[in-house]
């Protein structure tokens, strides 16, 4: 058994083809998602395997996986252009998982968000994915998986991808080679023109709603998130905010091709 990093310490392993993941409250639905995934052959998500006492149990997907300070493979056009289009086929195939699914019986870790177009993995960053030298196979870490409309994950994942980071380990690139990549990750993705006028007051009303859920996790006594906002994640996403808002009318004219 070897112990995965990237995420959670002491929480995800490894043994051979498989992984073993803590079961959630909101687990069942996410393992009614993946069975869904892979019957519409998405074979770059994690297959769901079984449950064994509180784990869960998925295929492991192979391939290289980042994290903050980006560098390498995962900084190339390949990299976020193989992204988006991922990310659009993974919205694609559970629009029609929303309509078999009782929306007021099933649990989830981030609240839906109306109006229900697909389910947003909620999570779709640069340290949640594998990749075969620059393109990306794989994608992982489901827990935050949610139904919502599609630029609700549009926008945050053009956020971690582009990205719009002002802590000096998660920031990469100029203000503008960061509205080039938002526009390719929008352009790769195939957004709409209304997705992207909306890109950067959605991309602020996320963050605002990730920053509430941090809140109201530490009040609760969420040992993780309490050790989050203590590490200053909370302040970046604030500082984030101020320079999305700074920034709005650069990547609004980018993304929107003006
Ligand atoms: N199904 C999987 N296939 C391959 N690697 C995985 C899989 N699940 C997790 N990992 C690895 O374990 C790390 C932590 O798992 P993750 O599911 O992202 O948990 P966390 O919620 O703690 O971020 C990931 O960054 C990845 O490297
Ligand atoms: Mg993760």
């Amino acid at each position: 058994m070897e112990e995965l990093s990237g995420g959670r310490k002491s929480a995800i392993y490894r043994c051979g083809d498989v992984v073993y993941r803590p079961l959630q409250p909101w687990s069942p639905t996410i393992h009614q998602l993946l069975k869904h995934l892979e019957h519409s052959n998405l074979h770059q998500c994690p297959r769901f395997i079984g449950v064994k006492e509180n784990q869960e149990i998925l295929s492991f997907i192979a391939g290289d996986t980042y994290n903050y300070p980006l560098v390498g493979a995962i900084t190339s056009a390949e990299a976020l252009t193989s992204a988006a289009k991922l990310l659009r086929k993974i919205h694609d195939a559970t629009a029609s998982l929303l309509s078999q699914m009782d929306l007021s019986k099933q649990q989830w870790m981030l609240e839906p968000k109306e109006p229900f177009e697909v389910v947003c993995h909620g999570d779709f960053t640069p340290y949640n994915v594998a990749l075969s030298k620059n393109l990306v196979v794989g994608v992982f870490d489901f827990d935050t998986a949610h139904p919502a409309p599609r630029v609700w994950d549009l926008a945050y994942s053009v956020y971690c991808w582009s990205p719009f980071k002002t802590h000096s380990l998660d920031k990469l690139g100029s203000i503008k080679e960061q509205v080039a990549r938002a526009k390719l990750f929008c352009d790769s993705y195939g957004a709409t023109a209304p997705e992207r006028e909306q890109l950067t007051d959605i991309m602020v009303a996320r963050l605002h709603a990730l920053i509430a859920f941090m809140r109201k996790e530490a009040e609760n006594g969420n040992e993780f998130f309490i050790a989050d906002i203590e590490q200053g994640h909370l302040q970046s996403y604030l500082k984030d905010i101020e320079y999305i808002s700074i920034n709005k009318q650069k990547i609004q004219l980018a993304v929107c091709n003006k």
